[in-house]
């Protein structure tokens, strides 16, 4: 789908808005001659219509309205010939959250009718930033956001004709209604970020929901290489035998029992005159598919475990995301890195038992191997902060069933060893609409990793089984490392659909909380300097 803007200007010959359906937001006891008086001139049918009367502005609540008395008046090749009166709920419980919703339901209620045509008069985003829901650039972004993500489909693999159930064709464009005569740039940049972040958001869900046979570790770093060339970041790959030659012990003990070899990618994003500046440091997790290996998992939902890289693919989305955004000169340097492996059973696997010795230098004596994402994840830590001093460095991992359990399935865990850098997590989590909550990485339960052989043990007690992973992580981060860890095992795949990911399986979790990290925050602002 298309975003445009159209604009009515203030004198001249009539010029109209046109759509097949203008979607217009409204808390309950808004009207539209008070949100959008503009739009009401040009169809002042709308306070007319009896329809409208039925419409209370509940949350979810869909109206749609038709203009003229009959079906001759309405079939004269109207401009705009229908509204869609979309319930944002109670004026003092407003919150973004239920405008993305309603946005996205709104424009998926369009495709189910075939509309081709959408338009939202930006008069009525006003109306809501007035009564301090966002700033009206902000609503901008996030109307485009929520109608690309609540539209999001996957790739199909049928070798026949669409399933009768499949949705109709995405309707082609969406028009911002404004007045005046010019596009303001702060609104067609608000828009072209929308855009930029739901294409990063789209990345990630397709990498996540590709099956682990057409998506290898190889395929996965190759996927690195093709958005470094295609928006101009540097980008190295290494390949089994060198991680093999760089001591990464711990991520070929995860990816030698599978033929697809293991890959460690790095991505740069450096602006010019950036070069100097320590970089931000993002490292995910790329189990392209996660059996359990020798500690095999057991088969119900195995495939679910395709999309065990939801952490690498937030990287890439996020990549993905920088490459077309319109602002991206003003970001901090930025570095990626892709611990990407698969982790299966075989002739060659690593066993329980088996005791390596990672980048660090440190041995982990692997008493679990389906605990392989805190291995492929520390040596991708290490490796960070041996070549570079990161301004922050973060991880994502959909790393333990232990944070689905205590966070629910929407919940990620935060846990961090640094009081700003998880403030200001959270501020962008309360932006980007992510349910994300700060977790405990106790100095009591570390001596549950203790190893009676090597250095430690990969696996604490099955209580506490988020955080165990967690202060596995932090033996791996040096003093002074402004560090925080993303579970996203609960919201990486989802089976329950919701208005923005309207089918179940991969959600790209994480791209829009560091896009907002990036931008929002000031701890990411690009002049902000810390040692
Ligand atoms: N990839 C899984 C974690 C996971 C579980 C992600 C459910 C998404 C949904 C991870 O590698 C794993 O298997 N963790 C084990 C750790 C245990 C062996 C200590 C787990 O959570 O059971
Ligand atoms: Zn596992
Ligand atoms: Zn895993």
């Amino acid at each position: 789908m298309d975003i445009d803007f159209q604009n009515l200007p203030h004198s001249g010959s009539a010029p109209q808005w046109t759509a097949d359906c203008v979607i217009l937001p409204l808390y309950e006891d808004q009207s539209p001659g008070a949100v959008a008086p503009l739009l009401l001139q040009q169809a002042p049918w709308i306070e007319q219509s009896p329809a409208r009367r039925d419409f209370r502005g509940k949350k979810g609540e869909l109206t749609l309205i038709y203009a003229g008395s009959d079906l001759t008046d309405f079939s004269r090749n109207l401009a705009l010939p229908r509204l869609l009166l979309c319930g944002l709920g109670k004026e003092d419980k407003g919150v973004l959250s239920d405008f993305r919703n309603t946005v996205a339901g709104a424009v998926k209620f369009c495709r189910d009718k075939a509309f081709v045509r959408l338009g939202l008069p930006v008069e009525a985003l006003d109306a809501l930033a007035q009564k301090g829901l966002a700033d009206r650039e902000a609503l901008l972004r996030e109307t485009v956001v929520s109608a690309l993500l609540g539209l999001f489909r996957p790739g199909l693999y049928r070798s026949g004709a669409a399933d009768e159930d499949d949705p109709p064709a995405d309707p082609q464009v969406l028009s911002f209604f404004l007045a005046g005569k010019d596009v303001p740039e702060q609104a067609r940049l608000a828009v072209n970020l929308g855009l930029s972040e739901a294409g990063g958001v789209l990345v990630a869900r397709r990498l996540g929901n590709t099956p682990a046979n057409l998506l290898s570790p190889a395929d996965l770093a190759g996927e690195a290489r093709r958005i470094a060339e295609k928006y101009a970041f540097s980008c190295r790959v290494f390949t089994d035998q060198e991680i093999v030659d760089m001591g990464m012990g711990a991520l070929h003990a995860v990816g030698r029992g599978s033929k697809n070899g293991p890959r460690l990618a790095l991505l740069e994003h450096c602006p010019q005159g950036k070069e100097a500046g320590d970089p931000l440091i993002i490292v995910g997790k790329g189990i392209t598919f996660d059996s359990g290996g020798i500690s095999l998992k057991p088969s119900a939902n195995m495939h679910e475990m395709k999309s065990d890289m939801g952490g690498a693919a937030a990287v890439l989305g996020l990549f993905t995301a920088i490459g077309e955004a319109p602002d991206r000169a003003d970001l901090p340097r930025l570095i990626g890195i892709i611990a990407a492996a698969e982790n299966m059973p075989g002739g060659n696997a690593g066993r329980p038992g088996d005791i390596v010795t990672t980048y660090s230098g440190k041995t982990v004596e692997i008493l679990n191997t389906d605990a392989e994402g805190r291995l492929v994840l520390c040596d991708a830590l290490a490796y960070a902060q041996k070549e570079w001093k990161p301004r922050a460095l973060i991880d994502l991992a959909t790393l333990t069933g232990a944070c689905v359990i205590a966070l629910g399935d929407h919940g990620i865990g935060l846990f961090s060893t640094d009081e700003e850098l998880r403030a200001a997590i959270l501020e962008a989590a309360g932006q980007s609409g992510d349910l994300v909550w700060p977790m405990p990485l106790w100095d009591e339960y570390d001596k549950n990793l203790k190893s009676e052989l090597a250095d430690m043990l990969n696996i604490g007690p099955r209580e506490g089984g988020a955080i165990h992973a967690a202060l596995f992580l932090r033996r791996f981060i040096e003093k002074d490392v402004r560090w925080a860890h993303l579970d996203i095992a609960g919201p990486g795949y989802v089976v329950k659909t919701a208005p923005l990911h309207p089918v179940p399986g991969s959600t790209g979790t994480g791209v829009r909380l560091l896009c907002r990290l990036l931008r929002d925050t000031a701890f990411c602002s690009p002049d902000c300097v810390r040692h």
